[in-house]
C-alpha cells in the first residue's frame, strides 16, 4: 500500500463489547484525523476507551460502526472491510505496536525478542537493524539477557526496538511508560520525541503521564468513549 502523504481518518467510530447479555459501549462516536509526522497523545481515565481506540486505529480490531480510512483507502466502513491479506500487510508494513504490557517472550533474549517480527515475516538480513536499534536505545550491552534479567525501563526499550524493527510509518504506543519511575519515563519520552523529530515517525501514544503527554504536539482527551481536543469535540 502506498502511503505517501497519508492520513489516518476515523469517522464516528463506535465499539460495543458484549459479555453475555451485558453491553459495554467502549467507544461512542469518535471522529479524528491523524496526519503523517504528527505526535499525538491520548489521555483520559481508566476505562475511557483509549486502548479500544488505539487498537481500532491500528487495524487490530473491528469497530461496531463507523469508518476508518488509511491513505484514502477504506479499512472499515461503508459496508466494506479490507481483506484479511491486506489487513495483515497493513499491520506489518504500516504500524509498529507497543502494547500496554510489552509482551516480551520470556524465553528469548533481548536480541531475539527484537528480531521476532523479522523472523515472523521472513525478512532476511535484519541482524544489523536489530543491533542498530538496540544501540540507539542504549541496550547493546543487554542483547543476550533474558527479559527477566533486565529492568522495567529496559524492557520498555526492548519493546520499542521491536516495534521499530519493521520500519513502520506509524508507531502506536499504549502506555509506553506505564509503571516506570519519572526518570525512566523521561528517557522513553526523549527517545520517542527524537524519533518523531529526526525521522518524522508518526506517533500515536496513550499515556497517564502528564509530562509525556506534554511532549506530544497534540493532546486528545478520552471521556466515556468520546474524544475531546481543546475542550471541543474532535472533528476531522
Ligand atoms: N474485551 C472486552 N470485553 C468487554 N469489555 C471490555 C473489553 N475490553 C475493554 N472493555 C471495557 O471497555 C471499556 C474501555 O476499555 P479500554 O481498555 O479501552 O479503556 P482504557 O481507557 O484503555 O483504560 P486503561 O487506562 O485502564 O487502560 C472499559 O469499560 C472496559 O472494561
Ligand atoms: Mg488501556
Amino acid at each position: 500500500m502506498t502511503t505517501n502523504g497519508w492520513s489516518l481518518q476515523a469517522r464516528d467510530l463506535t465499539r460495543v463489547y458484549r459479555r453475555g447479555s451485558e453491553e459495554i459501549q467502549a467507544l461512542d462516536g469518535v471522529s479524528l484525523s491523524i496526519k503523517k509526522g504528527e505526535f499525538v497523545s491520548f489521555v483520559g481515565s481508566s476505562g475511557s476507551g483509549k486502548t479500544t481506540l488505539i487498537n481500532l486505529l491500528g487495524c487490530l480490531d473491528n469497530p461496531s460502526s463507523g469508518e476508518l480510512e488509511l491513505a484514502g483507502k477504506t479499512v472499515f466502513g461503508k459496508g466494506k472491510r479490507l481483506g484479511e491479506k491486506e489487513l495483515t500487510q497493513v499491520r506489518r508494513e504500516v504500524f509498529g505496536y507497543i502494547f500496554q504490557n510489552f509482551y516480551l517472550i520470556p524465553t528469548l533474549t533481548v536480541q531475539e525478542n527484537v528480531a521476532l517480527p523479522l523472523a515472523f515475516f521472513r525478512k532476511p538480513g535484519g541482524e544489523e537493524e536489530v543491533e542498530r536499534l538496540l544501540k540507539m536505545l542504549g541496550m547493546e550491552h543487554r542483547m543476550n539477557h533474558l527479559p527477566g534479567q533486565i529492568s522495567g525501563g529496559e524492557m520498555q526499550r526492548v519493546a520499542i526496538a521491536r516495534a521499530l524493527v519493521n520500519s513502520p510509518e506509524i508507531l502506536l504506543a499504549d502506555e509506553p511508560t506505564g509503571n516506570l519511575d519519572t526518570k525512566r519515563a523521561g528517557e522513553i519520552g526523549e527517545v520517542l520525541t527524537e524519533l518523531n523529530r529526526s525521522s518524522g515517525l508518526t506517533i500515536v501514544m496513550v499515556t497517564h503521564n502528564p509530562e509525556l503527554a506534554q511532549l506530544a504536539g497534540r493532546r486528545i482527551e478520552m471521556r466515556d468513549g468520546r474524544a475531546f481536543e481543546n475542550q471541543e469535540g474532535v472533528t476531522t
